[in-house]
């Protein structure tokens, strides 16, 4: 049912120096800053050849970044990203199965502009995953 590797999220604790670390020390294509206050982050986007690295770091006061950078200051991993076709036949399947997806149980609308879920990280071996649907 999953395909790609879209992304893998890591939040960062001061993005201009992770933005010049991906760039200058590690030699990537790395995108400019972009606010998304409905998901209370600003987002790099990072291209690698075989897939992205987005950089996560807090925008505004109830961002969800802050909670995960008060447990882990120095950045961690927040999220892997899988590609799905369908989204809904997808939560359904993983639902049935006796996932927990997060919040309402509907797509929102993700940092690509297309639909997006995440998954209760106790039910996936302690790894926050979303899906984006990509067909
Ligand atoms: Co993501």
């Amino acid at each position: 049912m999953i395909g790609r590797l879209n992304h893998v999220a890591i939040a960062v604790p001061d993005l201009a120096a992770a933005i010049a670390q991906y760039r200058d020390t590690l030699g990537a294509r790395v995108g400019a800053p972009q606010d998304e206050p409905d998901h209370g982050v600003t987002v790099v986007f990072i291209d690698l050849p075989n897939t992205k690295i987005e950089l996560l770091h807090p925008l505004g006061e109830a961002s969800p970044i802050a909670g995960f950078l008060a447990k882990n200051p120095a950045g961690g991993i927040h999220h892997i990203c899988y590609e799905v076709e369908d989204i809904l036949a997808a939560r359904d399947r993983l639902q049935a199965a006796g996932a927990r997806v997060l919040g309402s149980g509907e797509p929102k609308t993700g940092a690509h502009g297309l639909p997006v879920l995440f998954l209760h990280p106790k039910d996936f071996n302690g790894c926050l995953v979303e899906l984006e649907q990509v067909g």
